[in-house]
């Protein structure tokens, strides 16, 4: 990457690919090992899962990257067409990768102060040092700010913020199946009145109870948008991304 080029990469978990190869590679020197009949058998039918898994994000990295990201900035811009939002305050983006949201947001609203959070997990190739280079590069680095920290346990205070927004996140936080507790959690720290896109795979049979529950919570209107009613994905991408949905409105 030139020093001077901006770098939001690729929701096709790079790092992973490296660690399913070495886990492939590690696994064929074993089988080669003498050992029972039955236990090569299962290494090769491991082997077999791991090496389809592999090329499975392979291509899907590829197709994310096709015609220089395109299909990632149609997906975000129309999230954030759903951020029903004046650009007045304080916007958090949670899970920002390598920043793309909230250097947008601070680009194209003024006014804004624009916070991004991020566990920086290793199967990306994300890192704060790129948010922060990436937000010099577009000339907001005075505006935006990178946090470590997760979604489960923001470290903000209640109503903090004028606006959320998170991008293919709350689905990788693979241990809380009931994901109306990163609603919750997002929107705890959202001030009344505030405004929020939260995109995401969500289940169709899951849609309306996250939606009762965000009701719950005293929210004052939320809203469900199929996003691949707008947008045609790739058929690799489809595999992983046929149940991305945006739920957004207002608290
Ligand atoms: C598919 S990437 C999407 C990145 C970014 N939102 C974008 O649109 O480019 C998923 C991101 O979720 C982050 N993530 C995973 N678990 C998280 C957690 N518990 N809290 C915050 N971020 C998390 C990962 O580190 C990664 O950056």
């Amino acid at each position: 990457m030139n020093n001077n080029s901006t770098d939001y990469g690729n929701w096709g978990p790079q790092n992973l690919c490296y660690i399913l190869l070495g886990l492939i590679i590690i696994i064929s020197s074993l089988s080669i090992i003498p050992m029972l009949l039955i236990l090569k058998i299962i290494l090769w039918i491991l082997n077999g899962f791991l090496i389809l898994r592999l090329l499975y994000y392979f291509f899907l990295f590829r197709s994310i990257a096709r015609n220089k990201g395109e299909l990632q900035d149609k997906i975000w811009n129309l999230m954030l067409q759903k951020l029903s939002w004046n650009g007045k305050g304080k916007v958090l983006d949670i899970g920002t990768g390598n920043g793309y949201l909230a250097i947008q947001l601070a680009k194209t609203n003024p006014n804004t102060e624009a916070w991004g959070i991020d566990i920086w997990s290793k199967l990306w190739k994300y890192s704060l040092k790129t948010c922060e280079k990436n937000a010099r590069i577009e000339g907001v680095m005075d505006r935006t700010k990178f946090q470590k920290a997760s979604a489960l346990n923001l470290p903000f205070n209640d109503g903090e913020f004028d606006a959320i927004v998170s991008n293919i996140v709350f689905h990788e936080i693979l241990f809380v199946r009931d994901k109306s507790i990163l609603f919750k959690e997002a929107l705890r720290v959202l001030k009344k009145g505030g405004v929020f896109s939260i995109q995401d795979m969500i289940k169709n049979e899951k849609i309306n109870p996250i939606k009762e529950k965000i009701l719950e919570l005293g929210v004052e209107e939320v809203n469900y948008f199929n996003t691949l009613k707008e947008i045609k994905l790739p058929s690799l991408a489809r595999v992983e991304m046929k149940n991305l949905g945006i739920i957004f409105g207002r608290k």
